[in-house]
C-alpha cells in the first residue's frame, strides 16, 4: 500500500539479533534500590504527610535480572555512532496530516538532519508537500487507549531505527506520579511482581527519546507483555491505557535518571475536560505561542479529589528552560496563522 520498497522495510540483522537476543533473556528487573520522590516531593502545597511506608525488597526472577544486565550494558552501553546525525520525525495518524505545510517550513534549511515517518493507521494520506512524499510505513489499524497504539509506536521506532543516522526519535511523553484515580488508580495488582505501584507512572503518549531508549522500547518484551495483557480501556482494568503509562513506567523503572519527567509537547488541559483545549484559527495568535514557549514549569494537577498541582522547573542539562518543543492540539484552519506566525518567531 505505501509507496516504500519492500527492503526498506526489512530491519536489518544486527536489529533482529539483538531484539532475539534481549528476547531470550527477558528484560527487566534491576539490583539497584530505586530513589522515588514522593507524591508531596512535588507539590506545591503542604500535605507531605502521606509517605508511603517503603514496599519490601522482594527477589527479583531471572528474567528480570538478566534483563536488567542487557539493558544496562548493551543498549544504554551503547555508544552515538553517526557522522551525520539526525533526527527521527515519527507521525502517527489516522489518515492525512493537516500540517504537512508548516511542517516544511519548520524543517526549511535543515535538510539531511532530519527524516520522516509517518504511521497512517486508517486510511492513505495524501500529502500536501513533497517532503512527505514516499515515507509512510506499513502501517495496522490502531485503537485508541490499547496496546495496538504501543505496537504503532514499535513500528515506527523499528522503521526509523532501521537508519544509523537516525540518533533521536521524536513522538512525546511527560512521567508523572499522579496518585488520583486517572494516575496510580489505573494500576492493578496484575502488574506485579515485576511493576509494583509506586513505579507507576502516567504520561501524554507523545515522547522524543535517543536511539539507545528507541532500541531498549523495542526489545522489551517482558513489561510489555504485561500492559499487553492487563492494561486495558475498560472498568475491570481500572480504565489503563497502555499508551500514557508503558513507557513512562518503563523508563521510570529502568533509566530514570535518563529521562526528563515531563512532555515536552504542550497541551492545555487547564479547562478540566476530558479532552485539551484544542485552538481555532482565532485563539492561534503569536501571543499564544509566546506564551506556551516561554513556560518554564511544567504542572499538572492530580486526578485525585486533592487536586494537588504539582510543578516543577523543566531542567535541561540542570538549567531551568522553556520545558516545550511542541504544542498541540490545533484545529487545522489554523494553519496560515500558524504559517504566519511561523515565519517571524523566533525565540530568544
Ligand atoms: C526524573 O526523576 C527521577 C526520579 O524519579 C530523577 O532521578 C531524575 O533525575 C529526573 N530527571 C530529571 C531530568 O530531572
Ligand atoms: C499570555 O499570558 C499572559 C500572562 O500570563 C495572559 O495574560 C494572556 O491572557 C496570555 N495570552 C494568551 C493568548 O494565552
Ligand atoms: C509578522 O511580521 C509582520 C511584519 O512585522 C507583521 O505585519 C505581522 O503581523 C506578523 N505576523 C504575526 C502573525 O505576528
Amino acid at each position: 500500500m505505501a509507496p516504500r520498497n519492500r527492503s526498506s522495510a526489512r530491519r536489518p540483522l544486527w536489529i533482529v539479533i539483538l531484539i532475539a537476543f534481549v528476547c531470550a533473556v527477558g528484560i527487566g528487573a534491576y539490583l539497584y534500590t530505586p530513589q522515588h520522590y514522593t507524591p508531596c516531593y512535588l507539590v506545591s502545597s503542604n500535605s507531605c504527610s502521606s509517605r508511603p511506608p517503603p514496599e519490601p525488597a522482594r527477589v527479583y526472577t531471572d528474567d528480570e535480572i538478566a534483563a536488567r544486565v542487557v539493558i544496562r550494558d548493551i543498549i544504554l552501553a551503547q555508544p552515538v555512532q553517526s557522522k551525520n546525525p539526525k533526527i527521527a520525525f515519527m507521525f502517527l495518524t489516522p489518515s492525512s496530516l493537516p500540517f504537512e505545510k508548516l511542517w516544511e517550513k519548520f524543517f526549511m534549511g535543515h535538510e539531511d538532519r532530519y527524516t520522516i515517518y509517518v504511521h497512517a493507521s486508517r486510511e492513505r494520506p495524501v500529502h500536501a508537500s513533497p517532503i512527505f512524499n514516499g515515507r509512510d510505513i506499513r502501517s495496522e489499524k490502531v485503537v485508541w487507549g490499547t496496546i495496538s497504539m504501543i505496537d504503532a509506536e514499535r513500528r515506527l521506532l523499528a522503521n526509523a531505527l532501521q537508519d544509523p543516522d537516525n540518533q533521536h526519535f521524536v513522538l512525546l511523553s511527560e512521567s508523572f506520579d499522579d496518585p488520583g484515580p486517572h494516575g496510580a488508580g489505573r494500576y492493578s495488582d496484575h502488574m506485579l511482581p515485576e511493576i509494583v505501584k509506586r513505579d507507576w507512572r502516567k504520561g501524554a503518549q507523545w515522547f522524543t527519546v535517543k536511539r539507545q531508549h528507541a532500541v531498549l522500547i523495542l526489545s522489551d518484551f517482558l513489561y510489555y507483555a504485561k500492559f499487553k495483557r492487563y492494561c486495558k480501556p475498560g472498568n475491570e482494568w481500572h480504565n489503563c491505557y497502555s499508551d500514557e503509562h508503558y513507557l513512562p513506567t518503563l523508563f521510570n523503572m529502568v533509566d530514570p535518571t535518563g529521562i526528563a519527567n515531563w512532555s515536552v509537547t504542550h497541551v492545555d488541559w487547564s479547562e478540566g475536560k476530558w479532552h485539551p483545549k484544542a485552538y481555532r484559527a482565532v485563539d492561534t495568535s503569536f501571543e499564544l505561542l509566546k506564551n506556551i514557549s516561554s513556560i518554564d514549569e511544567s504542572i499538572h494537577v492530580t486526578s485525585n479529589a486533592k487536586h494537588q498541582v504539582m510543578r516543577r522547573p523543566c531542567l535541561w542539562n540542570g538549567m531551568k528552560r522553556p520545558c516545550y518543543l511542541f504544542a498541540r492540539k490545533f484545529y487545522p484552519e489554523a494553519l496560515d496563522n500558524l504559517m504566519n506566525i511561523f515565519s517571524n518567531f523566533t525565540i530568544i
